[in-house]
Formats: structure tokens, sequence, C-alpha cells
């Protein structure tokens, strides 16, 4: 019999099959009323979030980040062209819409700044007189993201990649691992499961807490409250995950589930909080902050007002809004629970202003505010550095593919799928992240430069703006209810940051 009869031949008899399976089956109800031709609608719901992304949306429709930010990213990342031509498609009369208002005379820097390096303004812990206190060198660093939620070749791109920039990687609540050591600095995330700080028992232990910030360069300890994807919400890491090299890291035994409960055992009010911070930084030296996204209003205030009457507490406080992103949560939580980025940093940060704290404590923004505009109008709202997540994943080559959950991540960065690991190639990503990190400092500065400041922190609350009704603008102080006071810029702050920029730009430490 001829080739080109028994192929038809074998097409029609599997496809005789998947009909009788299809007609016989009792899970899906369109396929058994249309066997066969019932699988396109399937296939097509798959491929649904691709469709749109590549044919459907326009340049600004998608979300989380549309394909111009992303465009923005992984141009600058790969160093390539990231400018856009003809002129802007954005609405610039929507309300909300970012405006900032220029200087007419843009400040001109004396030196050269090839990596862009504008550290933060702040010296973190100094107000508490920690033995580990430090002026970052980066206004921009890598937010939470752990081993086990990203793979060993992503985290271990990012770390290089931060080397590289000179910024930080934020190690995320699941440990150091092996990946995290390949020469960059780190942030080490305390969450409730207390990963790489837990004793046999699972509570919270000192000795081991010790054991793992001194085996690498961690610069400061981050507590981790709640993440704005996913506030008030506990984890379970189930057990075929716990992997030889998950465990090592998180110091939890292999192939059994561990769990993360919502709340944190060693503390369980303002006053039990600041004992457990001063414990850490006590026996480690190293500032102490905590990470929180904003739901509960009364707790701010409090917190200001505890922290100036004791002298004591977080020295930094990093707030994520709701829009942030998360590996997995239950869309209600994403949707629903915790406030949007500016709002609830506002809020914060006028519950400090108003306690007279504002200035002890670094602040630090995250939330889709890894682009120029959003960084500085974090900063603008009195962040002193902001914090990227999913940006620095798109840095990396993530495709906005949303299967972080699924352990189906296409790109080998939010997946343990050896096939799909083994296509990041570490080396080559972390000069994209680094470049990409570069090109946002950059862009802050430009923005900096432009509005006739030296540093971006100098940019404050009259310079940004949001367009109102009627093509009104708000300074963005007025918008949230900001005392205009708190944004005034001293001589003597303005010319130590000048002083500190030039330095900077020669690669002096500030
Ligand atoms: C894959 C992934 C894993 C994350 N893991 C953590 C975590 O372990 N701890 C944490 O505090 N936040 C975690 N986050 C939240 C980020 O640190 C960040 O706060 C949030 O995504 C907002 O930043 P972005 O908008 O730049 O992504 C995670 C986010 C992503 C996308």
């Amino acid at each position: 019999m001829s080739i080109w009869l028994i192929i038809p031949l074998i097409v029609l008899g599997l496809l005789l099959i998947v009909a009788l399976w299809d007609v016989t089956q009792k899970k899906h109800a369109i396929l058994r009323a249309f066997p066969v031709v019932g699988h396109i609608r399937y296939w097509l719901e798959s491929i649904g979030p691709e469709l749109r992304q590549y044919v459907v949306a326009d340049n600004s429709e998608e979300r989380p980040f549309s394909r111009d930010q992303r465009r923005w990213v992984y141009a600058s990342a790969k160093s390539q062209n990231p400018y856009f031509g003809f002129g802007t498609e954005s609405k610039l009369d929507s309300t909300q819409h970012l405006i900032i208002r220029h200087s007419p005379f843009p400040f001109q820097a004396e030196e050269p700044n090839p990596q862009s390096i504008v550290p933060a303004a702040k010296v973190i812990g100094e107000w508490n007189n920690r033995p580990g206190a430090f002026r970052p060198q980066s206004i921009v660093n890598i937010s939470a993201m752990s081993f086990g939620s990203l793979s060993g070749p992503a985290v271990e791109a990012i770390n290089r990649g931060v080397k590289i920039a000179g910024c930080m990687q934020n190690t995320g609540e699941g440990g150091i691992s092996k990946h995290h050591r390949h020469g960059g600095d780190l942030i080490y995330q305390l969450g409730t499961g207390y990963f790489g700080a837990r004793g046999s028992d699972g509570r919270f232990s000192m000795e081991t807490l010790m054991e793992t910030v001194t085996s690498a360069p961690v610069k400061m300890i981050e507590i981790k409250l709640s993440q704005g994807a996913k506030p008030g919400l506990g984890g379970v890491l189930p057990g075929a995950k716990v992997t030889q090299e998950v465990a090592e890291a998180r110091g939890v035994p292999v192939g059994i589930t561990v769990a993360s409960p919502s709340s944190h055992r060693e503390f369980e009010s303002i006053p039990t909080m600041i004992d457990f911070i001063e414990r850490i930084a006590d026996a480690t030296g190293l500032p102490v902050g905590i990470k929180s996204a904003v739901g509960n209003e009364a707790f701010w205030p409090e917190l200001a007002l505890q922290m100036k009457a004791r002298g004591a507490g977080p020295d930094f406080i990093t707030i994520d809004g709701g829009e942030g992103g998360t590996g997995a949560a239950p869309l209600v939580f994403s949707d629903h629970v915790a406030l949007p980025f500016r709002a609830g940093f506002a809020q914060v940060f006028r519950a400090f202003a108003q306690a007279e704290m504002d200035k002890n404590v670094t602040f630090i923004g995250a939330g889709k505010v890894g682009f120029p505009g959003e960084a500085l109008l974090a900063l603008g709202l009195g962040a002193d550095m902001v914090y990227v997540a999913r940006e620095a994943m798109m840095a990396i080559g993530c495709i906005q593919a949303q299967r972080c959950h699924t352990g189906h991540c296409p790109t080998g960065i939010a997946t343990h799928n050896k096939w799909f690991v083994r296509s990041l190639d570490p080396t080559d990503k972390s000069a994209r992240l680094a470049n990409y990190v570069i090109s946002l400092r950059h862009g802050l500065l430009d923005l900096a430069h432009a509005c006739g400041e030296s540093h971006p922190c100098l940019v404050t609350g009259s310079a940004i703006a949001l367009l109102g009704t009627g093509h009104l603008t708000d300074p963005l102080w007025e918008r949230y209810n900001y005392d205009p006071s708190w944004m005034s810029v001293s001589d003597g702050f303005r010319k130590d940051v000048g002083e500190f920029m030039v330095k900077a730009a020669t690669n002096e430490a500030a």
C-alpha cells in the first residue's frame, strides 16, 4: 500500500480513537457534544494569553506590564536602543497621568558616570547606631524572590548581575542557597518559616541565623510581615519540591512538606516586634528592617510613635503595593487585599512624617516601580530606594507568560523543570540584569538632571504632579495630603548629596 494512503489512514484512526474517548468520557460536556473539534476550543483557551499578548493587545494595554514597558526592559537589558520613535502613544489627558515638571535650567554633571551610580541619600542603620550601618551604593535593588520560586540559574544570574551593577539582591524567604553565593551583596529575608534561621523544632534560632548571615555577604536583614500580592496568607511548600538543594538552603528535611505560617511566632504586637528586631540587630550588628503591604491603618502611626518613644525599631521599611508580584497566590488576595503602592506608601510616610520620624528610617518602595517615571514618583512620595522583582525577571528573559504557579515557566526562570532550566545561561543573563539596573538608574539620573537636581531624591513633591480633571496638575504632595514642609530639602543636605554624587561618579564609595 502506498505511503500516501497509510498516513491518512493512521490520522483517521487516531481521530476515531479521540472521538470515541470524547463521547464516552464524562468530565467535559463540550467534548461529549463536539467530539474532536471541541479540543480546538481548549487549545485556543490555553494559548489565549499569547494570542492577546502578540496579536490582539495594543502597546499599552497588557497587564501587569504593557508591551511598551516590556520592550523598554528588554532593550535596556540587551544594551539595544531603548528609545521610542515618532512620539507618545499615551493619553496625556487621562487623569492620574504622571507629569514631571522639568526645570528651565537642567543640571549638568561635571563628571561622567558610566555605570550611573546613584547611592542612597540616607545611611541605613545610622539612627539606631548599628555597627553595620551603611549607605547603599544603589538606590535600585532586587526585591525578594526565593530560590524555590525561582530556579537556581535565575537566582545565580541575578546574584552575578547585582555584583556587576553594584547593587543588592534580596534572598526572599527561602534562605541563602548556593546560587546566591556568586559575589553579589545580599539582603537576607526572614519570613514566618524562618528558613535559614530555624532550629530542628522549626522555631527561630539565633545561632542558625548567625551562621547563615556570616556565611555570605549579607548587608542587612529584612523581616517579612507580608507581601502585596498575598498579604496575611501563609504558604506550603509540598514535599516533592523540597529537593536536596532547597532543603539545604531552608534548613529543613528533604522531601517533607514545610509550611510558612501566616504570622510570626516570635512576636505578636508592636513592642514585641521591636524587641525581636533589636535582638537580631544586637546579635548581628546589621541593620534590620521590615517588609509589609499596607492594610490596617492604625499600625503605622502606632509603630512610628513607639519607635520614637523607645529610640529603637526597624532601620528600614519596605512597602509593597497590592499590585506586587508573586510566584503563586489566590486571585482574591492579589486583587483585593492591601492598598496599591501609591496610596499605601503615602499612608505610611504620612504617619512617620507626622511623628517626625521619617528622617530616621530608610523607606524602600516596591510594586511596578522598575521604570524611571514610576521610580521617580516613588522617590517623590518619600521612598529612599526602590526594589524591582518582575522587571528583573524580564531583564533575564521572562516573557510574562504568567505560568509561575504551574512549574512550567517556558523561560526557565520560575520553574525547576530540567528542560526549561537548562536553557537559561546565568552568565549571559547576569550581564542583562546589570544592564537593566544601570539603565533604570540612568533614566532616574536623566530625569533628576532635567529637573535641575544632581540626585533623584532631591526631586520632591512639587516637581512631580498627577493630571487631574480639566488638565489641572496636582502636585504629588497635595494629592496625597502631605505637608509641603516634609518635602523641603535643606541647602546642607543638597550640598552633601552633590558631594557624594561626584565621588560616586568617580567610583569612590560614598
Ligand atoms: C516569583 C516571585 C517570588 C516572590 N517571592 C517573594 C518572597 O519570597 N518574599 C517577599 O517578600 N516577596 C516576594 N515577592 C514579591 C516581590 O519581592 C515584590 O515585592 C513584588 O513583586 C513587587 O515588585 P515588582 O512589581 O517589581 O514585581 C515575589 C515576587 C515574585 C514575582
